[in-house]
């Protein structure tokens, strides 16, 4: 079958030959439809996970899919052939840039039945990561003041719509020409981070969402109430995380001296940071499910190309300029 793979870190992307999936005794056979395109994708190809995750090569990429289901494990239950799903494999078994991939169950949902399938494509990773660091880690709930970085972008999009529904105030930063945009998506406060300091704007958080890191994340602190909150997507990792994801010794030490200065900073200032790497959540994603059915999220896709262009999307992707998701679809 196809599929689109590196065969060494900093490789390009190239079209693959891949031996039909194995489908295990929990596990269900997706014929993909649409997958779409995460900056994990074009980090991971880079090599920049090749100490957290330990992938053999080549390696076929893709964390995100929608399609149908064409063979169930012996022990699945919650799924049948013909269903339609969508989901972001877990860890270690990612591949969606292919025509068919064996998922564990419990990283599957059934799709949103209101959205077409490259837009449920867009969804499962982007909307993990707001769910986890909005809801299970930020608590957000009605009267909370949160800034989310990136508005426009893919994990931003969704997170500004989840925190709007959950009953908070929204900040957001994102360019003069996607004002508009995040505006619809619930945003209260827009912030043009090209013209505008978003500290000077903002004060008494008691959440923030960066995506972006460095000194972004640093400022962030400084708008946080005291003991609020800022989640970092895009690093520095901590050691917390990195104990949880069981890194050998010299890499978590490795780890905890990255996020050394950012911890030091916070602690300064009477507020937390956590660095949070979204993981695969079948049920969340059920519940996700409902509210994009329910009009409650919905999908913003920049960028849909055929399957075979994968490359070229991932390319457009690394260039930046894009709003919300990209996504490929089988021809
Ligand atoms: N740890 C995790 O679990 C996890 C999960 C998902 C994503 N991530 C990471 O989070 C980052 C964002 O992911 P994404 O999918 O949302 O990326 P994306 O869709 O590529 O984000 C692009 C957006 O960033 C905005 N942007 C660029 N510079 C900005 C700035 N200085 N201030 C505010 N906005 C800016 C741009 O908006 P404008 O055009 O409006 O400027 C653009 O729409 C990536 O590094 C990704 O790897 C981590």
């Amino acid at each position: 079958m196809r599929a689109f793979a590196v065969d060494a870190y900093g490789s390009r992307v190239h079209e693959v030959e891949r031996p039909e999936p194995e489908v295990g005794p929990h596990d269900v056979l997706v014929e993909v439809a649409a997958a779409s395109i995460n900056q994990l994708d074009v980090k991971i190809a880079a090599g920049e996970f090749k100490q957290v995750l330990r992938y053999p090569l080549p390696l076929t990429l893709g964390h995100d899919l929608a399609g149908t289901v064409t063979a169930v494990g012996e022990l699945v239950r919650r799924f049948a052939v013909g269903d339609r799903v969508y989901g972001r494999p877990r860890d270690g078994r990612i591949g969606t840039f292919s025509e068919r991939i064996a998922v564990h169950e419990d990283d599957l949902a059934a799709a949103p039945t209101s959205i077409d399938v490259g837009q449920a494509a867009s969804l499962p990773l982007v909307t993990l990561t707001a769910w986890q660091a909005l809801v299970e880690r930020g608590g957000v709930g009605a009267g909370s003041r949160v800034l989310i970085h990136a508005g426009a972008g893919g994990v931003g999009s969704v997170a500004i719509q989840l925190a709007h529904h959950l009953g908070a105030t929204v900040a957001t930063t994102a360019s003069a020409k996607n004002a508009d945009l995040v505006r619809r998506l619930g945003a209260d406060l827009v912030v043009d981070h090209r013209t505008q300091d978003f500290v000077q704007a903002v004060s008494g958080y008691d959440l923030v969402l960066d995506s972006l890191g460095g000194e972004n994340l640093e400022r962030s602190l400084r708008v946080l109430r005291p003991g609020g909150k800022a989640i970092g997507i895009s690093g520095p990792p901590t050691p917390e995380f990195a104990r949880a994801a069981g890194l050998p010794l010299p890499v978590r030490l490795g780890v905890g001296a990255l996020s050394a200065k950012i911890r030091r900073q916070a602690r300064r200032l009477g507020v937390d940071y956590e660095f949070l790497f979204m993981r695969a959540d079948g049920r969340q994603l059920a519940a996700i499910a409902d509210l994009v059915d329910a009009g409650v999220i919905q999908p913003v896709v920049g960028l849909t190309v055929p399957f075979a262009e994968t490359p070229e999307a991932m390319a457009a992707l690394e260039r930046g300029g894009l709003v919300g998701k990209v996504v490929t679809a089988r021809e």
